[in-house]
């Protein structure tokens, strides 16, 4: 990331292993710029070590270790779980500045729809079309929410869990927001300023596009990625899409 454009940030390196080869690295890529680093070394507990690897809660106790330092020593601002394999468009750094409580976005590269957003309609966010939804509130990738540091702070409670799959929607759940106090970013949630990038060898997924107009922020954000070619869409095959929200699962 060119770090020379982020000056107003803080930036905190979160370690899953008691190491310090990333920190040298990172506080190398940082040194001489005019920009905050903090690094955090908080081992997972022993507990979750022993599990099998599909479920050890990977990078939850640096994040923890985060959020108790930010309760502790900052004001104001803007939390963000930025991942060393999300690749952002600098746009989404100039966006979630001005999150009130929560704001969520897009995430590009994230399961079988090749995406994971937030469903927009007139403005307001109605649900969430990610392909995996588990019975979750907030069914959201890491980095596709921002969280301003006073709305935070109004809930000392809320926490991160130890619970493979269910980190995000655990702590938003625990921020106590309703689904009209989120804020949609990236132009009604139509754009991707965030990948999950990964060096996989996949086929393009195909999406079957049943409905041309379904009156929410889908239709266009699907034909943004499909123009993209991260995805080819068919009236005829493919898969079939759904969003869901708290009132279960709905078709398009
Ligand atoms: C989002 O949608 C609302 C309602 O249609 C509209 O008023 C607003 O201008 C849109 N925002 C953006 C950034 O496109």
């Amino acid at each position: 990331m060119p770090v020379k454009q982020l000056v107003q940030h803080h930036f905190f390196q979160i370690i899953f292993n008691v190491g310090l080869t990333e920190h040298i690295r990172t506080a190398t890529k940082f040194s001489g710029r005019k920009i905050p680093l903090t690094v955090f070394a908080s081992p997972m507990p022993e507990v979750y070590r022993k599990r099998d690897k599909q479920q050890v809660p990977r990078g939850v106790a640096n994040r923890r270790a985060a959020l108790s330092w930010i309760r502790n020593n900052a004001e104001s601002g803007v939390l963000y779980f930025g991942d060393d394999d999300n690749t952002f468009d600098l746009d989404l750094f100039q966006e979630i500045r001005h999150t009130k409580k929560v704001s969520m976005f897009p995430v590009g590269l994230i399961g079988e729809f090749a995406v994971s957003a937030p469903v927009v309609k007139e403005g307001k966010v109605v649900g969430f079309f990610d392909s995996w939804p588990a019975n979750r509130r907030f069914p959201v990738d890491m980095a596709g929410f921002a969280v301003s540091i006073e709305f935070l702070k109004l809930s000392p409670g809320a926490i991160m869990p130890f619970k493979v799959g269910f980190e995000e929607d655990v702590f938003l759940k625990s921020l106590g927001i309703r689904y009209e106090d989120i804020e949609p970013l990236a132009d009604n949630c139509t754009k991707i300023l965030v990948w999950h990038t990964q060096t996989v060898n996949k086929p393009i997924p195909t999406l079957r596009i049943v409905n041309e107009d379904t009156g929410t922020s889908i239709n266009e954000l699907i034909n943004n990625i499909s123009e993209m070619g991260v995805i080819k869409s068919s009236q005829r095959k493919g898969t079939s899409l759904y969003y869901t929200n708290s009132n279960g699962r709905i078709t398009f």
